[in-house]
């Protein structure tokens, strides 16, 4: 079943780049996929992820979330079925993991539901995340004194806390050590097989995208060069910067 479906998106043009930051962009991504989103610096990844999210203006194109258009009227609808990781996390690094957690349900509660703290329901659920994603220590503990991998759990585990359908997430294991970068991306592989979390991306480790993913996309100045099997990634990335290399040929 198609849960995402992107046709034609295309942001406006910047001068400096001499091209929109997203010029022609088409794909869809099906219930349960494990997607990664790969490209060179400044080819429009995390420009797609928030597109995805309705936070970036398009001058034209429609994206599709399980059939529902994004549209102002439909945004908040469609926003809590999608849980993002944005890049470098985005905690609040005075607030312990648990309050960081429940930050993920402000979207759906009143103020006045969460004037006098959030109800019992969300912090056992809370707890239950942070349990799960092995941070059953670190419940209590300020943000700011976690190691990288332990605050980017916890950046999974509030993006989870509303039960979402999509996780996007932008480079969730950029500054961490290899063996954080492997938790982090084993419990990404677990949330898509044991619970059918449908995963998007971006990667900048050509092996470990070809280690977690079924599926690559790769953009290059804002337009997708290469969708399909995460085997022989590095050969298809030789192509990529082969094109790269003739569009600069070109522009001189
Ligand atoms: N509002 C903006 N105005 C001008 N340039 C922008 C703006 N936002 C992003 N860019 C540029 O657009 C390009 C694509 O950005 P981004 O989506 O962040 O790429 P990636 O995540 O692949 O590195 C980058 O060169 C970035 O500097
Ligand atoms: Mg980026």
């Amino acid at each position: 079943m198609k849960l995402i479906e992107c046709y034609n998106l295309e942001t406006a043009y910047i001068a400096s780049l001499n091209r929109p930051i997203l010029n022609g962009i088409n794909f869809h991504i099906n219930q349960g996929e494990f997607v990664v989103l790969l490209g060179l610096n400044g080819a429009g990844k995390s420009t797609l992820l928030r597109s995805l999210l309705g936070l970036v203006p398009l001058v034209s194109g429609e994206i599709y979330v399980h059939g529902v258009q994004i549209t102002p009227q439909t945004l908040r609808k469609v926003r809590r079925d999608i849980g993002m990781l944005f890049q470098g996390g985005g905690l609040i690094q005075q607030l312990s993991a648990i309050e960081n957690v429940l930050c993920g349900r402000l979207g759906v509660r009143t103020t006045g539901q969460t004037l006098f703290g959030f109800p019992e329901r969300d912090r056992i659920l809370a707890l239950e995340l942070l349990e799960q994603l092995g941070l059953k220590e670190q419940i209590y503990q300020k943000t700011s004194r976690l190691s990288g991998g332990q605050q980017q759990r916890v950046a999974i585990a509030r993006a989870l806390i509303q039960s979402p359908q999509i996780l996007l997430a932008d480079e969730p294991t950029t500054g961490l050590d290899v063996v954080a970068s492997q938790q982090v991306m084993q419990t990404l592989a677990q949330l898509n097989s044991e619970q059918g979390l449908t995963i998007i991306t971006v990667l900048h480790d050509l092996g470990i995208a070809a280690e977690y993913a079924q599926r690559a996309i790769v953009l290059d100045a804002g337009r997708i060069v290469y969708d399909g099997k995460c085997n022989n990634l590095q050969a298809q990335f030789a192509q990529g910067f082969k094109l790269v290399e003739t569009y600069k040929e070109y522009e001189e």
